[in-house]
């Protein structure tokens, strides 16, 4: 969603702004814009539509500047538009703002401005913040009180980047329930989103906490809370490069991401198996192992493909640690008045870490008085800061929209946990070490998947098969049920194509009415106790005249008399399943979407982080 960027130093100061956004892109957005001041003067520039548009109007211009922010709109109020885009001034064209979140008392403000003669330009919310910080400079004439008096009004989310021409050498920031962290470099500061914009000019990353505002100048910085009290953070380094944000020889983010995870699952799982002992090491666990043992109940809250995620945590929670576990939306569980004893553990996983539902859902468990603890992916998101402990995934920046890489790590610190809980409620040390072992093996048996498919092109040749297709049909069972909505959701997301996922014995009570020659079903066929049962499903689908195409296991020929197309995984313990099955399915999906001529990255109206309700 939205992205802020701003930077105050001795550079070029367009490049830099540009170079941000560019690398902000990845959150989705439909339209661009900068402010800047040059010769005491602000220059605001905004364009609908993609970078390159606003890239083509500052080309040729020689604009001379140090100071500035910038803006990846994802349009919430007002449609996206060169006027709605942001920056947003105010009367006297001397303030802008961008701004990250929604402002959800703009219409009693705007109300309020105009009754003071403010004239209103756009539809958005933001730009009564614009508007309301130069009626509070008309009171005090500081602007700092005058930010800070305008911060106090404002209900509902935001992340804030704003400069003002009479002060031609300072950022001002502020963050409430939108992230914004600062980029402390030498002779130059930058505030950003996240971290994916500061990384090419400093890894020293101060992350704002909610409440909090900050003045950037080109040698310091200062942060407050609203109660103008100084504030001090820890500096914290960002673990990443800026390699890791290229494509790296691969047409699109998606694929590398995809390719990546035999690495990303090696990471997800380094330094934490116990074979000795037939259990995993969660270090940030340690302190409430007793509480995770003794726990009631876990629920596991998420949004999008995490949620998919937590339903497998569920299912290996249940198995192995015979732990009862609720997976939840977050974005029911949070106004669903939820029963949360200090005995019921909640687990929130998000990639970003950011994602608004999944925060208040956590936020929600906290007002009942139960612990949470994180599956996160981003070091230092808000997610990660306020939940009571958690295990990082450790996938490295994920810039595809649709997620990849981040699903099949959280499946991996889900299956560690399982194991690791139960182990201490009596799964037996043999079973876990062998569990712990099978773990050990999956990254090479990812990798095989895809030496197959650089060797045959078959998943390519299906995405050929499919891609006229308006729907299609994902089935599957047991730990399969899941990676049959996550492959769903991938082929959606990406391609367009309606899918749908599916618990293939429910198939009976109503897809089935949709099965003729024109409708793909993928079943997860792979080797478990349920495997009779899904042939048989497949049998149902056939004589439907349904076209099957099945992910099975190696060795299983007899699958492809069934079959029109198959796609082999390697064989693995069959709790792990998901974390083999879902490659092929995210490939599927991404072969599809570029044959379809889709924007496989940047998929229309999705958002990578999803920071509003
Ligand atoms: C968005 C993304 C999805 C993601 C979901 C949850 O919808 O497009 O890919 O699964 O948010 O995000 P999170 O960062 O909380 O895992």
């Amino acid at each position: 969603m939205c992205g802020i960027v701003g930077y105050v130093g001795y550079r070029d100061v367009c490049p830099v702004l540009v170079d941000g956004l560019k690398r902000l892109a990845y959150r989705g957005y439909d339209s661009t814009g900068i402010a800047i001041i040059e010769d005491e003067k602000l220059l605001t520039i905004k364009r609908k539509g993609k970078i390159a548009e606003l890239i083509e109007e500052l080309d040729g211009r020689e604009i001379k500047s140090t100071v500035g922010i910038a803006h990846t709109r994802w349009a919430t109020h007002g449609e996206p538009s060169d006027t709605n885009a942001h920056p947003q001034t105010d009367c006297t064209g001397k303030i802008a703002v961008v701004h990250n979140g929604i402002i959800e008392n703009y219409r009693a403000l705007r109300k309020f401005l105009e009754s003071k003669g403010h004239k209103f330009t756009t539809k958005t919310d933001t730009e009564v913040i614009a508007h309301l910080i130069e009626e509070m400079l008309g009171v005090s004439g500081d602007f700092e009180e005058a930010f800070r008096s305008a911060l106090l009004e404002l209900e509902g989310t935001y992340g804030l980047g704003v400069i003002f021409e009479n002060q031609p050498d300072r950022i001002y920031a502020a963050r409430h329930g939108s992230p914004l962290l600062i980029g402390a470099g030498e002779n130059e500061n930058i505030i950003a989103s996240d971290a994916t914009a500061v990384v090419r000019y400093t890894d020293r990353v101060i992350y704002l906490d909610e409440g909090e505002y900050a003045i950037l100048e080109k040698n310091n910085f200062v942060i407050k809370n609203l109660q103008r009290k100084k504030i001090k953070h820890d500096i914290v380094t960002i673990d990443y490069s800026i390699q890791e944000l290229e494509k790296g020889g691969f047409p699109h983010f998606m694929l590398k991401e995809i390719y990546e995870q035999p690495q990303t699952l090696r990471d997800a799982f380094r330094g934490r198996l116990n074979i000795d002992e037939g259990t995993a090491r969660l270090n940030g666990l340690k302190p409430y192992h007793d509480l995770l043992s003794n726990a009631d109940r876990i629920v596991i809250t998420a949004c999008g493909t995490s949620w998919h995620s937590a339903l497998i945590g569920e299912y290996l929670i249940e198995e192995l640690a015979r732990i009862p576990v609720e997976t939840e939306y977050a974005s029911e569980f949070r106004y669903r008045s939820p029963i949360l004893t200090e005995k019921t553990p909640v687990i929130v996983i998000s990639q970003s870490g950011e994602t608004a539902d999944t925060l208040a859902a956590l936020r929600e468990t906290k007002i009942h008085g139960a612990k949470a603890f994180g599956i996160v992916n981003v070091v230092g998101s808000t997610i990660a800061r306020e939940t009571d402990a958690g295990v990082y995934i450790h996938a490295g920046p994920e810039i595809g929209v649709a997620s990849t890489k981040a699903f099949t790590s959280q499946v991996m610190v889900l299956s560690l946990l399982a194991i690791m809980l139960g182990r201490m409620r009596g799964l037996p040390a043999e079973k876990g070490k062998k569990l712990i072992s099978e773990l050990a093996t999956i990254p090479d048996k990812v990798e095989k998947i895809f030496e197959r498919e650089k060797a045959t092109h078959n998943i390519e040749k299906i995405a050929e098969q499919m891609k006229s297709h308006q729907n299609a049909l994902y089935l599957g069972r047991s730990y399969n049920f899941p990676v049959a909505l996550e492959g769903a959701l991938k082929l959606k997301e990406i391609s367009y194509i309606h899918a749908e996922g599916y618990p293939s014995a429910e198939m009976k009570h109503g897809p089935i009415a949709l099965i003729d020659e024109n409708m793909p079903v993928l079943f997860l066929a792979t080797d478990d106790p349920l495997y009779q049962k899904i042939i048989s499903n497949i049998e149902e689908v056939r004589s439907r005249g349904g076209k099957v195409i099945a992910i099975a296991t190696e060795g299983n020929d007899d699958i492809k008399q069934l079959a029109e197309y198959v796609i082999y995984v390697p064989k693995t313990e069959y709790i792990f399943t998901p974390l083999l099955s879902a490659a092929p399915l995210q490939l599927l999906a991404y072969y599809i979407a570029v044959l379809r001529g889709c924007d496989v990255d940047q998929p229309r109206n999705l958002a990578k982080s999803v920071t509003v309700e």
